[in-house]
């Protein structure tokens, strides 16, 4: 990997305090509505060990802004969970739109479903129940997706992600998330889970296919932009 001396970069990284966190939703017009707050809620009742999967709110709403943003139409989700992204990026599809979102657990989905509905954005999600990878094998070969956003399990993003970016339009946007794995992914002895998404993120890097960044949105977001054939990443 290049490296780069810190002292010459810029130190404006901030820590976000708890109450800069608010701030930043409020200011940003990107506080949880009444029913995405009911859904963080239910999703802490209901599997509480696991409730920190949902994204952050300041996530969810750049997947509504970047949905918007791209007039994206075909729109695949690797990670359902109980269905907070899935309804972020629901709600920016335009009529017609379609989100086909993918997840192992019928369980923690059914509580997605019921948002969903309440959201009523039901009628643009197409839930796959089953593993990701077979899923994803399973949709048209060529490239017909505008976005798709990588939030599943961590030693199966390059999978996805191979899967992935012979179906993305030119100009399409790939997202992934948890890229800095609360910083453990520059740890001498990372976990396994850190470890894979090191090597996704190598793995993506020395992808030409895409032009790519990395945000430190939440827990580390990745961007990635599909390039036309013939242009060259910079
Ligand atoms: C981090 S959570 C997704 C959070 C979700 N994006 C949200 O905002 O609520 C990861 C999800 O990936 C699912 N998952 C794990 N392994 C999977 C696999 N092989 N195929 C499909 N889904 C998988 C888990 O069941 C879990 O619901």
């Amino acid at each position: 990997m290049p490296v780069l001396r810190n002292d010459t970069l810029s130190q404006r990284n901030l820590a976000l305090t708890p109450e800069l966190h608010t701030y930043l939703l409020a200011q940003g017009r990107m506080t949880p509505d009444p029913l995405l707050a009911e859904l963080i809620e239910r999703t802490r009742e209901t599997v509480p060990d696991q409730a920190h999967m949902t994204v952050a709110p300041e996530e969810g709403a750049l997947l509504t802004f970047l949905v918007r943003l791209l007039g994206a139409v075909r729109v695949v989700e690797v990670g359902t969970f109980t269905g907070y992204s899935s309804l972020c990026l629901a709600r920016g599809l335009p009529v017609g739109g379609s989100l086909t979102t993918c997840d192992v657990s019928a369980e923690w989905t059914a509580l997605a479903r019921e948002f969903w509905a309440r959201a009523d954005v039901a009628d643009r999600i197409e839930l796959r129940l089953g593993p990701a990878l077979d899923t994803l094998r399973a949709l048209p070969a060529g490239p017909h997706l505008d976005l798709a956003f990588i939030d599943a399990d961590k030693p199966g993003y390059i999978g996805y992600w191979e899967e992935l970016v012979p179906r993305m339009r030119p100009g399409a946007l790939l997202l992934v998330d948890n890229t800095l794995f609360s910083g453990e992914v520059i740890d001498e002895h990372p976990g396994e889970k850190a470890a894979a998404v090191h090597a996704f993120n190598e793995h993506a890097r020395r992808d030409d296919r895409v032009e790519l960044i990395m945000l430190p949105v939440a827990d580390g977001l990745t961007m990635a932009r599909r390039l036309p054939s013939g242009e060259i990443a910079a």
